[in-house]
């Protein structure tokens, strides 16, 4: 496929640009920040602006074009980066624009990240039940959170509108690589320290993985993902996690050994995701 991918330049544009080159798609990444991978990197384009997005979406120069997805992960990537007003008008509004640019180019899948963070993170109101799954109504606790509520209201509409394309928005845990794994070790003797997320996170490869299992998904309609690794990121069972005001909580699924509190089965079941990288095999190895 002709793959346009947006936030090319950052920590999941770069592991997806790579890993659907590998896959054989012909990719074109774009994003505001030059690449570290050079020219081959992409394009310059500010997803704020919808003439730069249309424009990027027909194809840059003579730089491919005729795109048969988007995939969208150009935005600011969590809370306190950024003033929250201009984290929500950058990313709402590049989401909105990536959609509709999308539906006016007849481009009929989109792949995009929305977060965990709509599960309810920091969780200061517990879940209502553990794993967590996308059975319950979002929950944003913050504007970037916020934000990515509002586009996964947004693509529903936008698949409603357009009944032939697929928006799968990923909400991926927090995303990390090999370098990040080498502080799992310190927070082990702190329960509090990754409470914020119930202790989950993905691989920057194995979140590249699922962006790529979502484009090459035969289906329709809008839907959300949950994609998390298998393992949370303590050494100790999971259900010993389930203190305080997460002990009483129903326990949908089993959870045993070292297992996700972030459910994936969802991912698992219906695009074919299998995690690869858990952090205990970089680290211990
Ligand atoms: N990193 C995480 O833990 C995490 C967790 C859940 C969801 N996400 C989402 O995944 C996506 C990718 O996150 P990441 O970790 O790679 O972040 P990142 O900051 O490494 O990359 C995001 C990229 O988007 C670009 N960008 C932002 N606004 C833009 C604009 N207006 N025009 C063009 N480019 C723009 C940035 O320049 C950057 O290169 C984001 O949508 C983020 O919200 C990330």
């Amino acid at each position: 496929m002709k793959i346009l991918v947006t936030g090319a330049s950052g920590r999941v544009g770069r592991a997806t640009v790579a890993h659907l080159r590998e896959h054989g798609h012909e990719v074109l990444g774009i994003d505001q920040a030059p690449s570290p991978d050079g020219p081959d990197g992409g394009s310059i384009v500010d997803l704020a602006d919808f003439g730069q997005v249309v424009e990027a979406m027909s194809g840059v120069d003579d730089r491919l074009g005729g795109f048969d997805a988007v995939v969208h992960l150009g935005a600011v990537p969590a809370p306190g980066k950024r003033p929250n007003a201009t984290i929500f008008a950058n990313n709402a509004v590049s989401g909105y624009n990536i959609f509709a640019a999308a539906r006016m180019l007849g481009i009929r899948k989109v792949v995009w990240a929305s977060s965990e963070t709509v599960l309810g993170l920091p969780f200061e109101t517990p879940p209502p039940y553990v794993p967590v799954d996308e059975e319950y109504t979002v929950r944003p606790e913050s504007t970037y959170s916020l934000g990515k509520a509002v586009e996964e209201e947004m693509a529903r509409h936008f698949a409603r509108w357009q009944p032939d394309a697929s928006i799968i928005g990923l909400r991926f845990s927090n995303v990390l690589t090999d370098d990040d794994y080498r502080r799992f070790d310190s927070w082990q003797d702190d329960l509090s320290a990754r409470s914020w997320n119930l202790w989950g996170y993905i691989d920057h490869r194995d979140a590249a993985q699922a962006v790529r299992l979502a484009v090459e998904a035969d289906r329709t309609g809008a839907e959300v993902f949950i994609v998390a690794a298998d393992d949370t990121v303590m050494r100790r069972p999971s259900v010993e996690l389930l203190t305080g005001a997460l002990a009483g909580l129903e326990r949908r699924a089993p959870i045993e050994g070292r297992a996700t509190l972030l459910s994936n089965a969802k991912a698992r079941r219906e695009l074919g995701f299998q995690p690869r990288f858990s952090w205990v095999d970089r680290v211990d190895a």
